[in-house]
């Protein structure tokens, strides 16, 4: 059985055979509801550099001892302070038993203004089933491929627009992707990237598949 935590934002701790924290953004995260010094993974991931989805990673890995997943570039940056393990679009990494896919995202990556490497998504793929954490990103026809070829039962897909794709063009994502469930993150965090959720759980059930809406640190068992 696997859990999906969402802790806002892009933020989700998936937790199963083992516990893996996505795009640390908590500290400052202004619809945060836990501290970063209570989260104990055994591997975080970053999609990217940008802030507000690796600004905790140092700071949580050094507390728990997890190492950081991210770009060529970005696991070169923070090699220094933690330990990281590097990915790039394409490839697989076994980690704990549980099997970690990079995927092509449509975006950009910096990290304290340094250049971090593209921007990815990730597939994990854990105790049989397949979770999708798209990262920030466009839709792109290649999801058309991540939906043949990874097969996802999960998406974890933007929806707040301004830097990523909204609701219309995540539901054209999903049907691309065709993962049975669907979890909506990225919008009403700040400003520019506000969306309701119940149109998109609207929209995505119009088109055939299941949308879950989590309130932030609320369990959801698959
Ligand atoms: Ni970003
Ligand atoms: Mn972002």
């Amino acid at each position: 059985m696997v859990n999906i935590i969402w802790h806002g934002h892009a933020c989700f701790s998936i937790e199963g055979k083992i516990n893996v924290l996505i795009d640390p953004f908590i500290e400052k995260n202004p619809v945060a509801k836990i501290k970063p010094g209570s989260l104990n993974p055994d591997i975080i991931l970053i999609t990217h550099g940008h802030f507000d989805h690796a600004d905790d990673a140092v700071a949580i890995s050094k507390n728990s001892k997890a190492p950081v997943l991210a770009s060529f570039e970005l696991s070169q940056i923070l090699k220094n302070e933690i330990e990281t393990m590097d990915i790039n679009p394409g490839g697989t990494v076994e980690f704990k038993g549980i099997k970690i896919t990079a995927v092509n995202a449509i975006h950009s990556s910096s990290y304290n203004g340094l250049y971090a490497g593209i921007p990815m998504g990730y597939i994990i793929d854990m105790d049989g089933t397949k979770i999708y954490h798209a990262g920030d990103t466009a839709y792109f026809k290649d999801m058309e491929l991540i939906g043949n070829i990874n097969k996802p039962d999960i998406s974890l897909l933007p929806i707040g627009g301004h830097y990523t794709m909204d609701i219309d063009g995540s539901i054209e994502a999903l049907k691309m992707l065709k993962s049975k469930t669907v979890i909506p993150m990225h919008y009403n965090t700040f400003p520019p990237i506000g969306a309701n959720p119940d149109e998109f759980k609207n929209k995505a059930e119009k088109a055939g598949f299941k949308s879950i809406i989590p309130e932030v640190e609320e369990v959801i068992n698959l």
